[in-house]
């Protein structure tokens, strides 16, 4: 039985998409300021490793971090609609750019706008 991470084509895909996504992350006026400005590349490395993870792939991201508990790793920083939106519109212009069949591109907005959206903590 293949996982999902093989079948989109294991670290390649994912390191691609979130390079990708941290590229736009970085030009975006709302997003750009709430990220490390000395460790992008970890903020890279740990989103990698957590989605590599999620898929199927490798659990790096646990051995490192521990448990995910991702809504409570984001309580410090401001996320409300506004942020959520430019966070899903990075990974949407990112995944659009990549390669991928219909079904496992579906399924991936479909995860990372559930995500975002559980990822919002403030009104405004
Ligand atoms: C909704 C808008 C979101 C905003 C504004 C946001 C912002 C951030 C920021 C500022 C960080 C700290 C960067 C760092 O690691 O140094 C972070 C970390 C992280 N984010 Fe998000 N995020 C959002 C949604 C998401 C979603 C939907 C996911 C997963 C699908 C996600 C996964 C992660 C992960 C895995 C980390 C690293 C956690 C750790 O181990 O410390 N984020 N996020």
């Amino acid at each position: 039985m293949t996982t999902f991470y093989e079948e989109v084509g294991g670290e390649a895909f994912f390191t691609e998409l979130v390079s990708h996504f941290y590229a736009l992350v970085a030009t975006n006026e709302i997003l750009r300021p709430m990220y490390p400005e000395s460790d992008m590349k970890g903020a890279a490395k740990r989103l990698l490793m957590f989605m590599e993870q999620y898929w199927g792939g490798p659990s790096t991201y646990s051995e490192e971090r521990g448990h995910p508990r991702l809504r409570m790793r984001h309580a410090g920083f401001h996320i409300d609609i506004a942020a959520r939106d430019a966070w899903l519109s990075c990974m949407n212009e990112a995944l659009s750019g990549m390669e991928i069949d219909q079904i496992h591109r579906t399924q991936l907005e479909g995860y990372f706008e559930m995500a975002a959206h559980s990822m919002v903590n403030q009104e405004s």
